[in-house]
């Protein structure tokens, strides 16, 4: 089954000419790239169209980080899920733990772009498992319940989500492959008590925190997980490319 490979830059490139710097050095790694998975980048949001027009060809997806739960409006400073879609994005990434953490995003707020995400035929990739100070695993319950109760079998289709240990997070340390396989099966089961066996196993799941291309391959195909979801790695193209090319 074809993998999702998913770089999240997050708030780097700074100025134009970083960008343009990345966007060089990321065209180079992957306009001759071959791959039977689906490879997608995530820039800040007003990089998007540039990252568009540049990988166009390429066969690498746009995602953005972030949208609002409104499609238009009096909504200062906040984007649009069909202006990104408009752009040409495919994905969106919602509720990721530094956004619950920095801008007090909760599940129904989450919930509320997951709904606008949709509408527009955005995919959005939801994170889970912020660790708000309980049980990490209660933490991932709430979340993905919130979303598996407020969706229908077909929306919930087009949700992928993203299991992101907050401790992983750019800290170079990873939970075993056992805990991932474990985590994402429990989440498969709340989906399934929902919605079924079936739609449950449709569902994409992926990993994130702290991957690299020397733990992709345990980290990806161990776990089960459908992708990888990657921070720091990917603001290197070159090492990007090589966690890419190691699920090849
Ligand atoms: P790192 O890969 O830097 O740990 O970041 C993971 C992440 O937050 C991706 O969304």
């Amino acid at each position: 089954m074809q993998k999702l490979i998913v770089g999240n830059l997050k708030m780097n490139m700074e100025n134009l000419s970083q960008r343009d710097t990345y966007g060089k050095d990321f065209l180079e790694e992957f306009k001759q790239m071959k791959t039977k998975n689906h490879v997608a980048v995530c820039p800040p949001m007003i990089y998007l169209e540039y990252f568009y027009k540049l990988l166009n060809k390429t066969g690498v997806s746009i995602g953005a980080q972030d949208c609002f739960w409104e499609l238009y409006g009096s909504y200062t400073g906040n984007t649009s899920p069909k202006t990104i879609k408009s752009i040409g994005a495919q994905f969106v990434i919602v509720g990721h733990s530094e956004r619950r953490q920095y801008n007090h995003e909760t599940d129904e707020d989450v919930a509320r772009k997951v709904l606008m995400a949709l509408r527009v035929e955005l995919m959005p990739i939801v994170c889970v498992g912020y660790n708000s100070g309980g049980e990490e695993i209660d933490n991932v319950k709430e979340q993905v319940e919130f979303i598996v109760k407020n969706f229908s079998q077909d929306e919930i289709e087009n949700i992928i989500f993203a299991y992101e240990p907050v401790w992983a997070i750019g800290s170079g340390k990873t939970p075993t492959t056992d805990d991932v396989h474990t985590m994402i099966m429990y989440i498969r089961s709340i989906i399934a008590a929902t919605h079924g066996k079936e739609c449950a196993e449709g569902v994409g799941i992926l990993y994130g925190g702290s991957v690299v291309a020397e733990n992709v391959t345990d980290l990806c195909t161990k776990t089960y997980a459908d992708g990888v979801l990657v921070g720091g790695a990917s603001l290197s193209p070159r090492k990007f490319a090589q966690i890419v090319r190691m699920l090849n």
